[in-house]
């Protein structure tokens, strides 16, 4: 058997086509939408990140405010400027880059956002609207992967979901977002204290890893069939590669033989991710319609 491929690219176009053509009536309605971009240090794949999201949005026909500060921002400095950015009504989104630099409290940061602004859905208050199923915006990476099982119409209800890694990016908000009535799957969320991890992996009929561990899920540790949703984003030692390294997932790519449907990394969640991050900036601004 071999797995149908998840195309995230493709599907991540159709949904960015579709914000475009929202920033028209925005535009036409006298309103540009704009996220702040925020980037604390100089970390090279932050910066790659945040300027793929920064072309993405002028692509779509919105603005980005581009900050970049220095490696050695203080805490107050950059409350200083959330606080500016909140009051700010040109500025319907603002995110900052993640991690910040150590002398910077992360949490304090995230919570600083006026969660009407929070387009990663990262405020607590956020977070919490999304594990009660209340309306408001959808962290990025796990809405990306939602859509992309519903594009491919996988049936989510009543199947079971296993989730291999508990970051508050991707694997806590998918756990509780699957387990909501909405989409009501039985959800295992795995991690690193799970003691034997592949006895979970093989149950599931949709399995998601985001656990930043190179290919480590083999074929022998999913099920005939089942869905693989591949969120890993890792970069290892390559010298045959131009870049002296190479992009790959936390699952082998030999798993496509197994699996039913299958993420590539990459061109699997990735794209999605921007996808979905535009399309929340879109409703930040419809909202001041
Ligand atoms: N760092 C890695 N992924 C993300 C993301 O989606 N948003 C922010 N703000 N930082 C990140």
């Amino acid at each position: 058997m071999s797995a149908i491929l998840m195309d995230g690219k493709t599907l991540g176009m159709k949904v960015r086509e579709n914000v475009k053509a929202r920033v028209v009536t925005l535009r036409t309605n006298g309103i540009i939408p704009c996220l702040a971009v925020v980037l604390v240090g100089d970390d090279a794949a932050s910066l790659s990140y945040v300027v793929s999201k920064e072309k993405a949005l002028a692509e779509a026909g919105m603005e980005s405010r581009d900050i970049r500060l220095p490696q050695s921002t203080s805490e107050t400095e950059l409350l200083a400027l959330i606080a500016e950015l909140n009051k700010d009504e040109k500025v319907h989104g603002i995110l900052v880059q993640s991690p910040v630099p150590k002398q910077i409290d992360e949490d304090k940061v995230i919570s600083a956002i006026d969660p009407k602004k929070d387009v990663d859905c990262f405020h607590p208050l956020s977070v919490g609207n999304m594990i009660l199923g209340k309306p408001g915006f959808l962290p990025c990476t796990p809405h990306g992967v939602l859509v992309l099982l519903k594009e491919y119409k996988i049936p989510v209800y009543g199947s079971h979901a296993v989730v291999v890694g508990r970051s508050h990016l991707v694997g806590k908000p998918l756990a509780n977002l699957l387990s909501l009535k909405e989409y009501n799957a039985t959800v295992t969320l795995c991690h690193t204290g799970t003691k034997d991890l592949a006895c979970f992996t093989k149950q599931a009929d949709i399995l998601i890893v985001a656990a930043r561990n190179p290919e480590f899920i083999k074929p022998e540790m999913i099920k005939e069939g089942a869905a693989v949703i591949d969120v890993g984003i890792n970069r290892i030692t390559d010298p045959s590669a131009k870049k002296g390294y190479r992009v790959c997932g936390d699952v082998d790519p030999a798993v496509a033989d197994k699996a039913g449907f299958y993420t590539p990394v990459p061109g699997g969640v990735g794209p999605m991710t921007i996808a979905m991050l535009l399309q929340n900036v879109a409703e930040s601004a419809e909202k001041s319609l």
